[in-house]
């Protein structure tokens, strides 16, 4: 029998904040719900200021709740012990740039009670996963964005969390070290875990996510599963190799003749900048 627990339940959850300017509390998150299973990575995406962040810490139970509930793998938020199977990576992670990445492995392993051969082992393994292992003991002070951000995963996921909730974390990383963060998360995915990310890499969050939400102003205006939110109903998409202009030809005759059938587009498809700047820029690189 599959565990049909949600990993995720954010049921109509509303967070008003009070401002000193105005009498009117601020709204950031307006009756949003959303449930996300165990193994599916889901991408909040919204533009700046829509309560993206407000809403993961409202599950993390970093802020109360106005209304509304947040639950993780079926216990309320506001229980401590609902955290016990959570990674976080923060928006703007704060660490001790005197520490190596090593160190700060170790310090947040023995925070989750690790210890010993464990917690040397799990410190190994996670340096690995992220690919820091050449970096291991060299302070955080004199990491770059990218390298940062891949200790910030490794800490959220040292004590192995059965989710991973990545507020940005691609966030100031170029698009190497984005592509090597996504390749993280695929890998997570891989493993079963169960992911809850924001982002504004839209592309990105195409490549992990399997269900997307769109906030905006606190409320989610679309959510589902990605391939129905992106796809084009109606239309079918044929990518030939080496096709010959009589082939073309004929094609565009075939469509010509088809009644009710027209083309919408023929033509080279296009790489996304994205790609021809990772294929241009892409050589050995270390960890950097
Ligand atoms: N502690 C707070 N006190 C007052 N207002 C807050 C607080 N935290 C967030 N807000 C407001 O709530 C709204 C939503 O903020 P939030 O940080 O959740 O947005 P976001 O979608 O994460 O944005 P970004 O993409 O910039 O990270 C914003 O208007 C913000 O100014
Ligand atoms: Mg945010």
């Amino acid at each position: 029998m599959p565990d049909l627990t949600p990993a995720v339940q954010i049921t109509a959850l509303v967070k008003d904040f009070k401002t000193s300017f105005k009498r009117q509390p601020l709204r950031a998150v307006d009756h949003v719900s959303i449930k996300i299973m165990p193994g599916e990575v889901y991408g909040l995406i919204g533009p700046n200021g829509s309560g993206k962040s407000t809403t993961m810490k409202a599950l993390l139970g970093l802020v109360a709740p106005t209304s509304g509930r947040c639950a993780i793998f079926g216990k309320d938020s506001l229980q401590v012990d609902s955290r016990n199977d959570v990674g976080f990576l923060p928006e703007n992670p704060y660490f001790y740039k005197h520490l190596s990445g090593a160190e700060t492995l170790r310090f947040y392993g023995k925070l989750c009670g690790l210890k010993g051969a464990d917690l040397k082992s799990r410190v190994q393994e996670m340096l690995a996963l992220v690919d820091l292992e050449n970096a291991r003991d060299r302070r955080l002070g004199g990491y770059s964005k990218g390298m940062l951000q891949r200790i910030g995963l490794a800490q959220a996921m040292i004590q192995e969390p059965r989710l991973v909730i990545l507020d940005e974390p691609t966030a100031g990383v170029d698009p190497i070290g984005s592509r090597q963060i996504r390749d993280l998360i695929l890998r997570l995915r891989e493993r079963g875990i169960t992911v809850f990310l924001c982002s504004h890499l839209l592309e990105q969050v195409q490549e992990v996510c399997d269900h997307v939400g769109i906030i905006f102003r606190g409320k989610m205006v679309r959510e589902g599963r990605l391939e129905d939110l992106i796809a084009i109903e109606d239309q079918t998409e044929i990518i030939i190799k080496d096709a010959t202009p009589e082939l073309i030809a004929e094609i565009h005759a075939k469509i010509s003749a088809t009644q009710g059938a027209s083309l919408v587009r023929m033509g080279k498809p296009r790489t996304t900048l994205e790609r021809l700047f990772l294929r241009e820029t892409q050589t050995d690189r270390e960890s950097s």
